[in-house]
């Protein structure tokens, strides 16, 4: 690979590239959100409008995966179309060795859950340093708060031992703001050791919308690395 290749970029497009290309035609694809998914979202529009693939219909996660389908000529129905969804494709921002994830680097976990749990088969696609042996090690946990429980739900995380963090936007003054109206806490745990009990208890907290520990929803990992300067992909 030459020197002006950015590594990460290239893994992010290969795996993308693979996850697209197992969908198949006459399908409800769950359309996720971030970088990694934007390259499946591209990869699926290229298919269609080659012929290879037909008959497909998306269910965007955000904004911006929704921007991105029309873009690629994707048609996109929504929860009140379909019956169910066959495949989800959607990246992460961590994968522990049981699949478990934290989403929401994009701010979009709250609709990213609804979409991939309610599908048949649920892809995520990262580069390999997304690979974790603990959940919370790199990345703090998103959690998404009603705008007028920001103060009790940062003192309510405070007491589980978090520390939460307003995420503040960029090119933005202010805070980030959801797809939902909604504010996000990022928070530090030095240790997440039952991701399945810390999802349920977080989202107990009123104020809540939901948090982005991803527990026991993902079907396949498909890994994206760089072996001999060569792109390869990989199973978890
Ligand atoms: C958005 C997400 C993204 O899927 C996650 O942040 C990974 O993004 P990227 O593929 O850009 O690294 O959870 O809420």
């Amino acid at each position: 690979m030459s020197a002006e290749v950015d590594p990460i970029k290239v893994m992010k497009q290969q795996v993308g590239i693979a996850a697209a290309q197992r969908v198949q035609s006459g399908t409800v694809v769950g359309l996720g959100t971030g970088s990694t998914t934007a390259y499946a979202i591209q990869h699926l529009g290229d298919r269609l409008k080659s012929g290879d693939l037909k008959d497909i219909k998306g269910v965007p996660t955000s904004f911006q995966a929704s921007v991105l389908a029309k873009q690629y000529g994707i048609p996109l129905v929504t929860l009140d179309d379909v019956d169910q969804i066959d495949v989800a494709i959607d990246g992460a921002d961590e994968v522990d060795p049981a699949k478990n994830l934290i989403k929401g680097g994009g701010a979009a976990h709250t609709r990213e859950k609804i979409v991939d749990g309610l599908a048949d088969y649920f892809i995520v696609v990262v580069d390999s340093s997304k690979l974790v042996d603990k959940l919370g090690s790199t990345f703090p946990l998103p959690v998404e708060v009603l705008p007028l429980a920001v103060a009790p739900v940062t003192r309510a995380l405070e007491k589980l031992g978090g520390k939460p963090e307003l995420r503040m936007g960029v090119k933005k003054d202010g805070p980030v703001i959801t797809d939902q109206g909604n504010m996000v806490l990022d928070v530090t745990f030095s240790d997440i050791s039952n991701p399945a009990e810390l999802e349920k208890t977080i989202n107990n907290i009123p104020g809540v919308l939901d948090n982005g520990l991803f527990v026991g929803l993902t079907d396949l990992v498909l890994i994206g690395e760089i072996k001999d300067g060569q792109p390869v992909v990989r199973e978890l």
